[in-house]
């Protein structure tokens, strides 16, 4: 079986936690940033991360999900400023899922990763921000050592899912 680990990240905390699934996988695999994974065909497993951007995923991983192939087994992964389990990251995966609609969704992960204090001052002024923006304080150090242990967990749970 061949995997494909895809993900989008502006400042590195997705990237950190793609690595970390990608080194885990036992298989054949692939490491794609998003915006160049023009034919997702041919992978037994694909892995798609984003970081999470406005409650949602960033215009940038949209592409991807309409080139998916109809009943494609995938793993969604994100990070975000918010408390791990919480509502607000729940939301995200829950759309990234919706967007998912024609492939199967094995599973979703994800963990903090820390924003810049200055981004977060000028988001906190926002309503739209205002209540991850202030969680995300506390994030920074993230993703860390016991989150990328978690994700590389992950990784394998979702390849054990599919039985290779
Ligand atoms: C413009 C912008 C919007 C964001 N929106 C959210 C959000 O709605 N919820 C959240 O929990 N984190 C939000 N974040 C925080 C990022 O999801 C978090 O820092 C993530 O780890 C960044 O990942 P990256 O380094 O891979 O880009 C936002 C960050 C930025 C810069």
């Amino acid at each position: 079986m061949k995997a494909l680990v895809t993900y989008c990240s502006r400042t590195g905390n997705t990237e950190k936690l793609a690595r970390a699934i990608y080194d885990a996988l036992p298989c054949e695999k692939e490491l794609i940033p998003i915006a160049d994974v023009k034919d997702a065909s041919g992978y037994g497993i694909i892995f798609v991360g984003f970081p999470v951007e406005a409650h949602s995923v960033p215009t940038e991983a949209l592409p991807l999900f309409k080139i998916l192939p109809a009943g494609q087994p995938i793993a969604l992964f994100c990070t975000h400023g918010a408390l791990r389990g919480g509502p607000l990251p729940k939301q995200a995966l829950e759309h990234a899922a919706s967007l998912a609609s024609r492939v199967k969704v094995l599973g979703t992960f994800g963990v903090r990763g820390q924003v810049s204090p200055r981004i977060i001052e000028i988001l906190q002024r926002s309503a739209e921000h205002q209540a991850w923006a202030e969680e995300a304080q506390s994030a920074c150090g993230h993703p860390d050592t016991a989150d990328l242990t978690d994700a590389r967990a992950f990784a394998l749970e979702m390849v054990a899912k599919i039985g290779h």
